[in-house]
């Protein structure tokens, strides 16, 4: 059999949720709890693939402007996954998070803390949710903490930044993939996906399935990747 090139890190905009839910006459909210399974199932799948890591857009620091019953039924189904996860000790799942945890919640700061603690020493693939996180904001935070170290202007290269990054110690984004029919990055990864592969899809994300995740690894095994070389 042909050895398929698969993607290392994998970075999926979970959109649409919002359309999924006006399609069916439903509350937005009822779209988000269909996207979080979604995001179970695709995790699920990207662990069987054997993907070494899978970073999920769950809120951005934009997201904060939708009215408070959303970002209420956001957070708490963020929070029934932490619950959840928090009780599945035999998977071999590593959990991460990044984005500026500051205005979250204090039981879900010490949730995704606990979770992390617990999961560390796993093995499979890491999940990496981003939660109150932009792109933008990654980068600001990551060279101000540099300054606050004292570096000079020589030390702020872009290994010095990149160690910085909330995503620090992961390889970059491979392949980002964007479901919905939107073609755009919306501030997410934007410096770890400079060389990442853009696979957009007309799919809404709460109806993705494995075949849709088969179809953009498909298309991402099909591009020749340069890095800017010829
Ligand atoms: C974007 O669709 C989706 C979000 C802002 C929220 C995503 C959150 C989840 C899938 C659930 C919680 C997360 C986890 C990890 C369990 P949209 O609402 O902007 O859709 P629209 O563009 O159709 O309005």
């Amino acid at each position: 059999m042909e050895e398929k090139i698969l993607p290392r890190h994998i970075g999926i905009i979970m959109d649409g949720n919002g359309r999924w839910a006006k399609k069916r006459h439903l509350p937005r909210t009822a779209g988000h709890v269909q996207g979080a399974r979604a995001f179970r199932k695709c995790l699920r799948y990207c662990a069987d693939l054997g993907i070494e890591c899978v970073t999920f857009y769950a809120f951005s620091t934009e997201n904060w402007k939708r009215p408070q019953e959303e970002v209420d039924a956001i957070m708490k189904l963020f929070s029934d996954y932490l619950d959840e996860g928090l009780g599945m000790s035999e998977d071999d799942i590593r959990m991460k998070f990044i984005g500026d945890p500051s205005p979250l919640s204090e039981p879900l700061k010490a949730k995704m803390q606990d979770l992390t603690e617990r999961s560390s020493a796993n093995k499979g693939t890491i999940c990496c949710i981003a939660v109150n996180y932009g792109g933008r904001d990654d980068i600001v935070r990551a060279v101000r903490c540099l300054v606050r170290s004292g570096a000079s202007a020589e030390d702020i290269t872009e290994e010095s930044v990149s160690e910085q990054l909330d995503t620090a110690g992961l390889p970059d984004v491979d392949l980002l993939i964007r479901p919905s029919g939107e073609q755009r990055i919306s501030n997410f990864l934007i410096w770890q996906a400079a060389y990442a592969e853009y696979v957009f899809m007309d799919v809404l994300w709460p109806d993705f399935k494995e075949k849709d995740l088969d179809l953009a690894l498909e298309e991402y095994a099909r591009r020749n990747r340069r890095f800017g070389g010829i």
